[in-house]
């Protein structure tokens, strides 16, 4: 069973003339730390890849060090604790599935990584989704008990609830933090973690371009030139 179509959103990042717009990605990764990871993991992402596109590396490796990773073992086959780095990925929530269901009421948070790529309607879907909550099921709906009613999930009982409320999180830049306006940054953070590499793209997609044009330009005056006489 298919769920509502989610809204088409005029994204600016997705322009193949636009970047991602870093400030947001900066807030967005600000509420998955403080809403999202509470339940899902972000597996593929290390804290090296936010230097530079969200934050400093001396930010990235303050927040690593919030963590504890294992040691390799040592001579003795002993492991033990160190505070993370910049090569380590962020930590997941849970051990495992299974404590990751225990405490979801059956259900599994997935690793929101490639979440954007994975999803039918990407960025327009998960916004949707998070924003599309509404007060009440509308009347004749039937929602199993443990689940919440959102239109946009295929099935529509879904087991995560309404978690973005306005004034949520405090942005440290003064943006308000609406509702909406964490889910647009939440999303578009999400985009940059499937696609990190898309401004690299872009930016080489328009040289190619530029110097494509170039060239044939250069092959037309050529092959002109090198007809003139035969025609
Ligand atoms: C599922 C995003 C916060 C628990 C999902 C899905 C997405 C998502 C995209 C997949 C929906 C699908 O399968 O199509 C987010 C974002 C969050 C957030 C962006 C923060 C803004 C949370 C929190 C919890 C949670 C805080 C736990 C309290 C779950 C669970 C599922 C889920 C249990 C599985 C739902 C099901 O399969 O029925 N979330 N989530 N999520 N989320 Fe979240």
């Amino acid at each position: 069973e298919e769920g509502l179509h989610p809204t088409q959103y005029p994204w600016e990042h997705t322009k193949w003339t636009k970047t991602f717009d870093h400030n947001s990605l900066r807030r967005g990764f600000q509420v998955y730390r403080e809403v999202c990871a509470a339940c899902h993991s972000l597996k593929r992402i290390p804290y090296r890849s936010l230097v530079g596109t969200m934050m400093t590396v001396d930010e990235a490796k303050a927040l690593a060090e919030e963590n504890e990773y294992d040691t390799d073992p040592n001579d003795e086959g002993e492991i033990e604790k160190r505070p993370g780095k910049l090569s380590d990925y962020i930590p997941s929530p849970y051990k495992n599935d299974e404590a990751a269901r225990a405490a979801n009421n059956g259900a599994l948070p997935p690793d929101l990584s490639l979440m954007v790529k994975a999803r039918h309607g990407g960025c327009n879907y998960i916004f949707s989704l998070l924003t599309g909550y509404p007060e009440e099921p509308p009347a004749g709906a039937t929602v199993q008990s443990g689940l919440n009613f959102n239109p946009y999930f295929p099935g529509t009982g879904i087991a995560m609830a309404r978690v973005l409320y306005d004034g949520l999180v405090e942005y440290e830049d003064g943006t308000a933090a609406t509702a909406s306006q964490m889910a647009k940054d939440v999303v578009e953070f999400l985009n940059w973690t499937a696609e990190p590499e898309m401004d690299e793209r872009k930016k080489m997609g328009i040289k190619v371009m530029i110097i494509g044009t170039a060239l044939l330009a250069l092959s037309g005056w050529v092959k002109r030139y090198k007809w003139a006489g035969i025609k």
